[in-house]
């Protein structure tokens, strides 16, 4: 396996290698930047003891998830200085030697560790300019032997733990970080270094993300849309690359265990609303989305009734 990182660090690479390169539309260029702004969420207003408070910060959670499925969150406790050490910690996996991460390459969507480059070189026909590193954390806590400070708790949640690698590229309009998609899960929480790369899809058009200071991005992933059948939506995005420096983002998607079935929730589902997507656990899920190629449509297609 070749990483993104290992062919930049290679002194012979002068451009972008073709099977890189992106077929891309001139859509894929159109990016508003006069923006509306994506809504912020306090958290601290959320856990508020002030029922007006608490029920106002609520009614403008459901709005930003229907309206936007994308969302700032401020004052969520976690603090900074743990949120630079996961930033430093997983840039200091990909700085380990190939053959330390190799031993983390996993070959299954669903090992428990796995190292990795594009997105699933089974199926991109254009490879990605993206390393990564997949933990599944919960209920089993799993994350490489090495380097030191990565083995931290994770308490809480369901989640996939995903630390993105974007190396720095010579020609970024060519190539794709990681291609339009949607996150399987409930929640993604993201963060990232001092770098912005993250695009979102609203009102058709590509969105740059540039998060507040400290903030964690939020988007609600497919099985909110299934689970709410269709009425908070799985926002679209996208990451592209820069020639400045290494872009890391570290990404949590939250779900139910793997082997929940899920589907619309029965309470909104009935005669004038009938389901829009089929059950199937949350393993089957991941497997499908995972085995399919990027950025031809949503693994919601696949399930749509
Ligand atoms: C992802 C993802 C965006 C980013 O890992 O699913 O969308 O900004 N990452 O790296
Ligand atoms: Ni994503």
């Amino acid at each position: 396996m070749f990483s993104v990182k290992e062919l930049v660090e290679s002194s012979t690479m002068q451009s972008v290698p073709s099977n890189y390169i992106c077929h891309k539309t001139p859509e894929d260029f159109m990016l508003n930047y006069e923006t509306e702004n994506i809504p912020t969420i306090d958290f601290l207003q959320l856990t508020s003891s002030n029922p007006n408070e608490r029920s106002n910060a609520i009614q403008q959670l459901g709005d930003a998830c229907r309206d936007w499925g994308f969302f700032m969150l401020i004052n969520h406790g976690v603090p900074e200085t743990l949120r630079e050490k996961m930033v430093r910690v997983g840039q200091s996996f990909f700085d380990l030697s190939k053959e330390e991460k190799m031993e983390f390459a996993g070959e299954k969507i669903l090992d428990p560790i796995r190292y990795g480059t594009s997105f699933n070189l089974m199926v991109d026909t254009a490879l990605f300019w993206r390393d990564y590193l997949k933990c599944l954390v919960h209920p089993h806590f799993n994350a490489p032997s090495k380097p030191p400070g990565l083995r931290m708790n994770v308490e809480l949640g369901s989640q996939v733990l995903v630390i993105n690698c974007y190396p720095p590229c010579p020609n970024p309009e060519l190539v794709m970080g990681l291609p339009a998609h949607t996150d399987h899960g409930l929640l993604t929480l993201l963060q990232q270094n001092h770098l912005g790369g993250l695009q979102i899809q609203h009102k058709g058009k590509w969105i740059p993300i540039n998060p507040l200071p400290k903030s964690f991005l939020i988007n609600t992933g497919d099985h909110m849309e299934i689970l709410t059948n269709g009425k908070y939506k799985s926002i679209i995005h996208r990451a592209v690359v820069n020639t400045n420096g290494t872009r890391i983002s570290i990404g949590t998607a939250h779900g139910p265990n793997l082997d929940t079935i899920v589907g619309p929730a029965p309470e909104l589902v009935g005669d004038d609303n009938p389901a829009l997507y089929r059950a199937i656990t949350y393993r089957d899920y991941i497997l499908l989305q995972q085995s399919n190629e990027l950025d031809k449509k949503t693994c919601l297609e696949r399930i749509r009734i």
